[in-house]
């Protein structure tokens, strides 16, 4: 699609060691999204997938299913068999509250969860997993469950419907789940999750058993009340794929229980600042772009910590043109320019060198301070009591 400039090629034969887990992703080479396809045993989401999602909905895809940023999946097809037999999913998925803020990185599940939302006309669950962050970070409980409340509002803002969305803090509502956690305590070996999670002997016990609860929201019998009662309902999850091991275990599971396999749809990375070795991550404040971000902040961090392919000079940008895949400004705008048109032509004008570095900068700069100023206004919006509504448990409408 983008210029590859040989990249693909060098990344083979480098051979270069690519980390992705949880709460790491490190790659020299960039992350190698096909190779992780094989290494994770998922399936590539095809054009014949994305065609069939339009012709389910009746309408346009998404455009990151269209740009492959929505690229890796599992059992999509079956959950839409079974939605055009008459037998609708719900929606899973969920945020560590390890900030204040979200960054832009957060957006792309949460907004491509809406656009779900919204197409298939299904109910959503959302967990905020604030214990994880108390068992893993050096933040005191009550910490962890204030973020939680602070990350629902910027979760609210994305435009979720209030009848069918149902957010969660786990320390709030684990009573509700802990059936199922304990089922699923009961099939899972320590050795397994040393096996998906590579933790060590040093790892708290909290930390083998967290695995349990993020599983737990995959089965709707987990949600008593806001599924109604309905134990059989089939659930997708969207996420970046770094959260898949969990899923696997679940899916490992399932079967064990008695249960459906939850179906994935995994988005790629939002890349840091610093280049698509790793992820942007909000335990590194240099590398990512928050919501809470000033218009000024926004420029300074594009102009001195995004990685640019471009010419060293603006001579060596005319002859060479940009290096379109290492270049952080173009690959934003792949997640957040939506406008087809523009970004090729940014592709074909800056990777011949006709467009200079600081001219797709700006056009950056231009679009996320845009969509910060209409998210800060929504979120505006966000009232404690619109908070206390979408995390009353409820019944959903569906
Ligand atoms: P957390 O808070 O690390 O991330 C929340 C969601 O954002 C995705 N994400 C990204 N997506 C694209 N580019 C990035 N740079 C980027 N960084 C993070 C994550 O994949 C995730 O989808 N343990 C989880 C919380 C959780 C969850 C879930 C996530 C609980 N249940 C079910 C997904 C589905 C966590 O700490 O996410
Ligand atoms: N993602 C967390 C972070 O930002 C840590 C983490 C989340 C984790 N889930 C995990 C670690 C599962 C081990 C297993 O640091």
């Amino acid at each position: 699609m983008s210029g590859d400039q040989g990249e693909k090629a060098n990344k083979q034969t480098s051979g270069g060691e690519q980390v992705v887990t949880p709460w790491d992703v490190q790659a020299d080479e960039g992350v190698d999204y096909d190779k992780l396809i094989v290494q994770f045993g998922s399936s590539k989401i095809d054009d014949d997938l994305v065609k069939r999602m339009e012709r389910v909905t009746g309408q346009k895809v998404h455009h990151w299913l269209r740009k492959e940023i929505f690229f890796s999946h599992r059992d999509l097809g079956e959950m839409l068999d079974l939605y055009e037999a008459g037998k609708p999913f719900y929606l899973y998925t969920g945020r560590g509250p390890s900030s204040g803020s979200l960054h832009f990185g957060h957006l792309v599940p949460f907004v491509f969860t809406k656009w779900l939302q919204d197409a298939f006309n299904a109910p959503l669950v959302i967990q905020l997993t604030d214990d994880e962050k108390f068992l893993w970070k050096d933040l005191t409980l009550e910490e962890a469950n204030m973020l939680a409340y602070e990350n629902a509002k910027d979760i609210i803002a994305v435009g979720f419907d209030p009848k069918k969305t149902f957010i969660f803090s786990d320390v709030d509502y684990i009573g509700h789940m802990y059936p199922n956690i304990l089922g699923i305590q009961k099939k899972v070996t320590l050795n397994q999750v040393r096996g998906i999670f590579g933790m060590n002997d040093s790892a708290n016990i909290g930390q083998f058993s967290f695995p349990a609860i993020q599983a737990a929201p995959s089965f709707s019998s987990s949600f008593p009340i806001p599924l109604r009662g309905d134990d059989d309902i089939p659930c997708l999850i969207p996420c970046a794929i770094d959260q898949d091991p969990y899923f696997r275990m679940t899916r490992d599971v399932a079967p064990k229980l008695g249960f459906r396999k939850p179906a994935l749809i995994h988005s790629k990375f939002f890349p840091a600042l610093q280049g698509a070795q790793t992820k942007m991550s909000a335990s590194d404040a240099t590398s990512s772009i928050y919501l809470t971000d000033t218009a000024e902040q926004i420029r300074h961090k594009i102009k001195h910590y995004a990685v640019s392919g471009g010419g060293d000079t603006a001579e060596e940008q005319a002859a060479n043109g940009a290096n379109l895949e290492k270049d952080i400004p173009y690959q934003w705008l792949r997640f957040f320019l939506d406008d087809d048109a523009k970004l090729d032509q940014v592709a074909e004008e800056y990777g011949a060198g006709r467009m200079m570095t600081q001219e797709v900068k700006d056009m950056l700069g231009d679009v996320l301070i845009g969509i910060v100023a209409k998210f800060q206004a929504d979120r505006a919006k966000v009232s404690d009591d619109v908070v206390k509504e979408f995390m009353s448990v409820r019944p959903l409408e569906f």
